[in-house]
């Protein structure tokens, strides 16, 4: 496998500058990819510091066994899990920061047989962890038009779903769809190109990359845990992508935020005293996007969103 050799770390400097990372302090890295932010973290970590960092991704392990540094832990496993381990190496309520850069690397996407790109030709595969669930290409052949385009809608927010949903079935009473760029094709035919700046297959090829690995389910469940896990002043810090993801954030944060949304007038009804629950445990810190230099840089950062939170104590 190439590596992809201009891997930039996103929102890196700010990430780093928002962890505000105690020397002899206990982060988690949940999203390892080649390792760029934790690199700079275990930079700031002293003595009794120490950094766990995840990845499902298991061609990552190479990158980690890179990083020679006694202070440093990679676990092979999905976030998901993260509270099974905070358990296990007794963290649980002692971890400083948590961070989560989400979605895939470019490692990832430029890698043909993993089957990411709509412009590179591969198996049409999308699996994270190659060696867990089915593939795109076992999904896309056996489900009925109607969950094809239900997914699509969903986790793409495609307006051209059903169109989309009918062509592949129609293409797949001839042969079985198993590469990206037949795929890709397929889309294109239904989608006209004209005046759109992304590839007509950005949104379908994100919608069943979301569904294969049940991305969205994972950040709901750790976002979850995350409370259960920080210590109190930790800080979570979590890198979003799309929209979908970015919702899910920023409902997770206000949900579960102290900052008070007193409503104007008086009196105030049963329904939102409930909603002043003084119970909340998070303030929500920053919203931060890359800089134009940062962008021009790397193009793929523009569409990350920073959002910073910190656990108070209750
Ligand atoms: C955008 S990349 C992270 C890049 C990394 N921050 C760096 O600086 O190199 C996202 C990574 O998260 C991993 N990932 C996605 N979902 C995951 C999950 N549920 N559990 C663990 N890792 C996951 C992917 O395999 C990928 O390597």
């Amino acid at each position: 496998m190439k590596i992809y050799k201009n891997h930039v770390s996103v929102l890196l400097k700010e990430v780093i500058k928002n962890l505000k990372i105690k020397k002899n302090g206990i982060y988690i890295d949940c999203t390892f990819g080649l390792g760029g932010h934790s690199k700079n973290i275990l930079k700031k970590i002293k003595k009794n510091g120490f950094l766990y960092s995840f990845d499902k991704d298991p061609n990552t392990l190479k990158f980690s066994k890179k990083i020679e540094n006694k202070n440093f832990h990679f676990i092979n496993d999905s976030f998901e899990n993260l509270l099974k381990y905070t358990k296990k190496f007794n963290i649980t309520k002692k971890v400083n920061g948590i961070l989560l850069d989400l979605g895939i690397s470019k490692n990832q996407i430029y890698d043909k047989k993993r089957g990411f790109s709509f412009t590179l030709d591969g198996p049409l595969d999308m699996r994270i962890n190659q060696n867990i669930g089915i593939s795109a290409e076992e999904w896309i052949n056996k489900s009925s038009e109607k969950d094809i385009c239900k997914i699509l809608k969903k986790f793409g927010e495609e307006r051209f779903s059903k169109n989309i949903a009918k062509s592949i079935i129609k293409h797949r009473r001839k042969k079985k769809i198993k590469r990206t760029l037949e795929l890709s094709k397929i889309i294109n035919n239904v989608i006209s190109n004209k005046n759109r700046k992304k590839n007509p297959s950005t949104r379908s090829f994100q919608a069943i990359r979301i569904y294969i690995n049940k991305e969205l389910k994972s950040i709901k469940k750790i976002l979850k845990d995350s409370l259960k896990i920080l210590a109190p002043n930790g800080r979570l810090l979590v890198i979003s992508f799309n929209s979908l993801e970015d919702k899910i954030i920023k409902k997770f944060m206000k949900e579960n935020s102290m900052n008070l949304n007193i409503p104007i007038k008086l009196p105030i009804t049963n329904k939102e005293v409930k909603k002043l629950n003084y119970n909340k445990q998070l303030k929500i810190l920053k919203k931060i996007k890359p800089k134009k230099k940062e962008i021009k840089k790397n193009p793929s950062s523009r569409s990350a969103i920073l959002r910073v939170a910190i656990l108070k104590k209750k």
